[in-house]
């Protein structure tokens, strides 16, 4: 890949830890659709160990290579990076560490220590891999986009991060590869967070702007849905700094279990 892009093509990467759904694919086809026929649309699968807690659903993670690799071809993706073991990518001794400031700090990086200096390190080797001129990610993990978009501000990477719409099932749950685990009732309630926040854009569309109310309300339909609310936050978009007041662009970010499956969502308020 390195040869690719020195030899002038121009390569775009996914970063994935597979068990691929949708948003995934958007995210392959629009990298297809950036490098052009001649050029070198990468996907990676790693299911990074240093981005879950010791607490967390590293070992269950739900993965499917052999399926994943049919979607990616068919999404037109050239190059499959996925490493077999953890320690072709972190060899025994690894030491050293990217940590993102303030970004990386509140909401998921509060609630999940140590999480996004393991999403950082992980993308950047994964940038040192496959030296792409552009790489792309989901929205849904919105507080992830803006701490890589910091990080490749930060170290001058030369890289164009793309962030792409969430992709949505038909009833509006965002799509993620967590969402295998949700029993059928859980994945009935998981509908609340699309709810609360489309219920936050009209609270907000009507006039409502203090964030404190909008969040609380958030809170409270989450909390009746049989959700258990680990956060809602309204923020500066970039940032991620809370604010008193919602702004056009404020974005509210909700991570919220069923059962025992931590989900995530966001959206931003008119
Ligand atoms: O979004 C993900 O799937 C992961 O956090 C990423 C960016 C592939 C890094 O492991």
């Amino acid at each position: 890949m390195i040869a690719a892009r020195d030899g002038g093509r121009r390569v775009a990467l996914v970063p994935t830890m597979g068990y691929l759904h949708e948003g995934h694919l958007s995210l392959m086809r629009e990298a297809r659709r950036r490098v052009g026929p001649e050029g070198l649309a990468v996907a990676s699968i790693f299911v990074n160990p240093t981005q879950f807690g010791p607490q967390e659903d590293l070992a269950r993670y739900p993965r499917d290579l052999e399926g994943d690799l049919a979607k990616c071809a068919a999404a037109g993706v050239d190059a499959v990076l996925a490493p077999e073991r953890p320690e072709q990518v972190f060899a025994p001794g690894h030491q050293t560490w990217i940590e993102v400031g303030p970004v990386a700090q509140g909401l998921c990086g509060a609630r999940r220590p140590g999480h996004f200096r393991g999403v950082a390190t992980v993308v950047m080797k994964l940038f040192q891999l496959t030296r792409p001129q552009v790489a792309l990610f989901g929205e849904k993990d919105w507080q992830q986009l803006q701490v890589i978009r910091a990080m490749v501000r930060d170290l001058d990477l030369d890289v164009e991060v793309v962030g792409m719409p969430i992709v949505r099932e038909p009833d509006g749950l965002a799509r993620s590869s967590r969402n295998a685990y949700l029993s059928p009732d859980e994945r009935r309630r998981a509908l609340a967070l699309s709810r609360t926040l489309a219920e936050a854009q009209e609270r907000a569309r009507a006039g409502q702007r203090d964030a404190a109310r909008l969040a609380e309300s958030a809170r409270a339909a989450l909390a009746s849905a049989g959700a258990r609310v680990d956060y809602v936050e309204i923020v500066e978009p970039e940032s991620l700094q809370p604010v008193a007041r919602a702004a056009p662009g404020s974005r509210m970010l909700v991570a919220a279990y069923l059962g025992t499956t931590r989900l995530i969502d966001n959206a931003a308020l008119p």
